[in-house]
């Protein structure tokens, strides 16, 4: 039977709905069609109220006008209990999520020269290498692996290890710290359920970062952690929270985003042999494959936004106060703006996804994460000449970030 509006806008705040893709893409179909603007309530009032915002024009439209839809205090999706702590007390991380112009301006200015493509284009050798590592080391395993666990999480990493200047010593320590942050909902992955859980995690980041911090200071270097140790605002050092949440956000939110990427192009392809075939034939497609990679998998699932004055969108009066939930995967599957939008398309272009979102917060690492996933599709292709799915994969059960868990393969190499 079909799912009423109200119905369907629960998969929002359901980590499982995340986890069972045809169900929440029939949720958001249903949305799209029948209320593009739809208001969540939670009777038992777990999470506070919400509008589901699932067309992509909306969703442009609300990114576009920041001046009115600011990030603060409710950029994510949290239970009740955690806005009202956030309201009180302030965020635990003041990150370039967290904030607005003109402080987010100001912070940003900090190091979006560094992530300029004069100055990324330096990593082209050393992703290539990277990339070549990680194929090495799936011809080591016998043809069988879980790509997720073994390959694709591994990569983003070491990236951003490479981009912070940060020894491969402390690979494990940072591999668990993200993955506790962001995988909160999945019992698999997280530390604990409690609050305290949560700011146990966040606190080792701090103590991480604060000698990170003293050593740039002292020694300053060409790497992302200098700049941000090194940086100024109106001639002043950041402060202490600003420092250690920029580099909390660098080793977030480019790497399990950029994991899922990887691995769920790697099914995507398997999944469409003709597709795969098709790379094989023209390597030259690898950047349309990329973006169609990035729509496909959407790995950042929201934003949120809270209005500071009433605004009418699509026939709806979001009101002052009010907060919107920006749903990137109900866009980057709008049958309004996407031909064929559930078939996965190598050579779509244009491709006006919205996985990197829009506007001032646009991600400022998307060209990295471009540029990663295409640096492995281009040492993967080549080499391995047979890939298949060994096993049911697994999506992680999530309400932000993340994509698949486990997907186990084989595969034949050169
Ligand atoms: C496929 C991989 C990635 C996806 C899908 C992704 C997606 C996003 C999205 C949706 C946003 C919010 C945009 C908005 O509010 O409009 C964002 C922000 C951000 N991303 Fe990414 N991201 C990815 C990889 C990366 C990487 C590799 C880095 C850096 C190493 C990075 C760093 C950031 C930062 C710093 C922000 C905050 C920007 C701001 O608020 O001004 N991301 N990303």
């Amino acid at each position: 039977m079909a799912l009423t509006p109200d119905q369907a806008v629960l998969v929002f705040t359901d980590p499982t709905a995340y986890a069972d893709e045809d169900r929440f893409n029939e949720a958001c179909a249903v949305l799209r069609r029948e209320s593009p603007i739809h208001k969540y309530t939670d009777p038992s009032g777990q999470y506070n109220p919400f509008y589901a915002i699932t067309k992509h024009k909306d969703v442009l439209e609300i990114e576009l006008h920041n001046n009115i839809f600011i990030n603060e205090p409710r950029p994510v999706l949290g239970p009740a209990s955690s806005d009202q702590r956030n309201a009180e007390n302030g965020h635990m991380l003041r990150t370039l999520i967290h904030v607005d112009d003109p402080e987010h301006r100001d912070l940003r200015g900090v190091t979006s020269e560094w992530f300029l493509p004069k100055n990324l284009s330096k990593l082209e050798t050393r992703l290539a290498e990277l990339a070549q590592r990680y194929v090495d080391k799936m011809a080591t395993l016998g043809g069988e692996c879980d790509f997720v666990q073994d390959i694709a999480m591994h990569l983003p990493l070491n990236v951003i290890l490479d981009i912070l200047g940060l020894p491969e010593s402390d690979y494990p320590r940072m591999l668990k710290l993200t993955q506790e942050l962001f995988g909160a909902a999945d019992e698999e992955l997280r530390r604990g359920s409690s609050p305290e859980d949560m700011i146990a995690v966040i606190q080792d980041f701090f103590a991480y970062f604060t000698q990170v911090t003293e050593e740039r200071r002292a020694n300053p270097t060409d790497d992302l952690a200098s700049a941000v140790a090194n940086g100024k605002i109106n001639g002043e050092d950041l402060t202490l929270m600003q420092t250690i949440s920029y580099y909390v956000i660098t080793a977030t939110a480019g790497h399990d985003t950029t994991a899922s990427a990887i691995a769920g192009g790697v099914q995507a392809l398997i999944e469409n042999p003709e597709q795969l075939q098709k790379l094989r034939n023209d390597p030259s497609l690898v950047s349309t494959a990329a973006d169609e990679i990035i729509r496909w998998v959407t790995p950042v699932k929201h934003f949120m936004r809270t209005a500071t004055e009433d605004y009418e969108i699509g026939g709806v009066t979001i009101k002052k106060g009010e907060s919107v939930l920006l749903s990137y995967p109900s866009a980057n599957r709008d049958e309004d703006v996407f031909d064929r939008p559930y078939e996965f398309d190598i050579t779509r272009s244009p491709n006006k996804h919205l996985a990197f979102g829009f506007g001032v917060h646009y991600c400022l690492g998307a060209m990295l994460a471009r540029m990663e996933i295409k640096a492995l599709l281009a040492e993967l292709i080549p080499r391995v000449t047979s890939m298949q799915l060994a096993g049911e994969p697994s999506l992680m059960k999530t309400t932000f970030v993340g994509g698949l868990k486990h997907l186990p393969i084989t595969y034949e190499m050169v």
